[in-house]
């Protein structure tokens, strides 16, 4: 049986104060609920705010993205030794939004994945295809290729140490939700694509759903038999949606 996580990813947004705020609201909420693992990705200058918060908490936190390179003249650049340092378990790598807008190809994703599981990070991968893709019916060849990109570069059995998060394109910040059918197929194939490769590995690697997930819709992604929690952009940024939709993965774990 795979325990359910649900990881929170709050993008560029966030306050030292909103964040405490946040924090507060959310760690009462939390330790309500057992059976299920909790995680917030942050951006780079919180994550020292966020330890110093959740260490001891039983929420693990991590970061949105990570650097390819080990160290050196990569100005701007964080490496994963960096996020280690500041207790990340986490790191979200090939966001969608790190695609499109900042360049991150399959090939820069699959570095940064490999990048990250050698300082002992646990990469969330994210794969994913657009509107156009699934309307000319190319979704599993599009998550297949983003996926082929890792497996070439880090092999099958890297993901007993990493997180897939299948978040279609067209459902990120639309409150457009793929339907637990629709979401329950990628997932699906996602794994057996591993499988072909690692039986074991592929029944073991938690496969996360992000798209306008929310506490009203949690419940019924996460009773798919392939889905293994989600990965939160906008309702993670609020306390009681990101408790109640960690909640609905605990009364889904069983
Ligand atoms: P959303 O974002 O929940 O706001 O759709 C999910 C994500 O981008 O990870």
């Amino acid at each position: 049986m795979r325990i359910k996580l649900v990881a929170g990813n709050w993008k560029m947004n966030g306050s030292r104060a909103s964040n405490q705020a946040l924090v507060e609201t959310l760690l009462p909420a939390l330790s309500q609920i057992a059976g299920v693992k909790c995680a917030v990705c942050a951006p780079y200058p919180y994550l020292a705010q966020l330890q110093q918060a959740l260490s001891g908490s039983g929420v693990a936190w991590g970061a949105q993205d990570v650097s390819q390179f080990e160290s050196g003249a990569y100005t701007g650049e964080v490496s994963g030794s960096m996020l280690v340092e500041f207790g990340c378990r986490y790191t979200i790598v090939g966001h969608s939004e790190r695609r499109t807008l900042f360049g991150d190809t399959n090939q820069i994703a699959a570095e940064k994945y490999a990048a990250a599981l050698k300082t002992g990070l646990t990469p969330i991968f994210c794969v994913g295809e657009t509107l156009q893709e699934r309307e000319a019916g190319k979704t599993e060849a599009v998550v297949a290729a983003q996926l082929a990109a890792v497996l070439d570069r880090s092999r099958a059995q890297s993901f007993a140490q990493a997180v897939i998060a299948y978040e279609p394109v067209w459902a990120i910040g639309t409150g457009k939700t793929a339907t637990p059918a629709e979401a329950q197929a990628v997932h699906a194939f996602l794994r057996s694509q591993l499988a072909d490769q690692d039986a074991t590995v592929a029944e073991k690697v938690q496969i996360l759903y992000g798209g306008s997930v929310k506490a009203a819709n949690a419940a019924e992604l996460f009773a798919m038999a392939d889905i293994d929690g989600g990965l939160i952009g906008g309702a993670s940024l609020d306390a009681t949606e990101f408790a109640a939709i960690c909640s609905a993965a605990a009364g889904a774990a069983g």
